[in-house]
């Protein structure tokens, strides 16, 4: 894992920004992303927004997917992944919207809409970077603690600490949804490249786990030791657990 903290929330966004839009340049116009939902990547997006706005990035051929989305939101719902992406990822991107795909949380047929996520990466020939948050318990996308690390496209009940984490987007804690459709933990080690965004106290446990901890369902995150690409971009506080923070590249504001 290459580990590079970052002396301001500003960097963070940026330093992500452009290993994503490396990526982007070399994988050329029909780029297939892999976006993330959460605070933690959004400074990201924005980054990529301007250099899309000012031309040195183009991005209307690109195909994205969202990781996940959550079960039991009526379709259009404000804080739904799908109305999420479109208001972060889409339109600031100018990515064509129908080329980019969410799980459906909707979906009457759960497995078959997990499986058609699946069987649409594949035939867009795989994402070449993925963004990627972390939970302050260590999921990535939504699987939990105690994912399979064989599983694909699948239905997860969300943790109590991960409904209390998301809360903050709701305006109750009872309207965070129990369960939502995941990539699973398979198919994000199948993308090409990772790109993980980690600020704040909060995460500082979980992202000491995931880079330093040893391999183990019990901190999902782990697993993404066994990636042999993946970028993981911090704060200082983010990266205040790390025992090794020596061996952090460290750039500026
Ligand atoms: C949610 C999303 C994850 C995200 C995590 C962290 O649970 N499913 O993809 O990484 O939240 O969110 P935040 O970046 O807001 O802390």
């Amino acid at each position: 894992m290459r580990v590079i903290t970052c002396a301001s929330p500003d960097a963070v966004g940026r330093t992500a920004a452009e290993c994503v839009a490396e990526v982007a340049r070399r994988a050329g116009p029909e780029v297939v992303l892999g976006v993330a939902t959460g605070s933690s990547p959004l400074s990201a997006y924005e980054h990529l927004a301007a250099m899309v706005r000012a031309g040195d990035l183009d991005l209307t051929r690109a195909r994205a997917f969202a990781l996940d989305e959550y079960v039991g939101l009526p379709r259009g719902h404000a804080q739904g992944y799908a109305a999420v992406v479109d208001r972060t990822v889409t339109r600031p991107l100018g990515l064509d919207p129908a080329r980019v795909h969410v799980p459906d949380g909707c979906a009457d047929d759960l497995d078959a809409a997990a499986s058609a996520h699946e069987r649409l990466i594949a035939d867009a020939g795989g994402v070449d970077v993925q963004i990627l948050g972390i939970g302050s318990d260590g999921h990535i996308g939504f699987n939990e603690p105690g994912a399979s690390p064989a599983s694909r496209t699948h239905v997860e009940v969300l943790a109590e600490s991960t409904r209390r984490d998301n809360a903050r987007f709701f305006a109750s804690p009872d309207e965070v949804p129990h369960r939502a459709l995941t990539e699973g933990l398979a198919t994000i080690l199948d993308h090409r490249c990772l790109v993980v965004i980690a600020q704040g106290l909060g995460k500082a446990r979980a992202v000491a786990d995931m880079i330093e901890g040893p391999v183990t369902t019990s901190c999902p995150a782990s697993l993404l030791q066994r990636h042999p690409d993946v970028t993981v971009v911090l704060d200082a506080a983010a990266a205040s657990c790390l025992r090794d923070a020596g061996a952090t590249g460290t750039v500026g504001a």
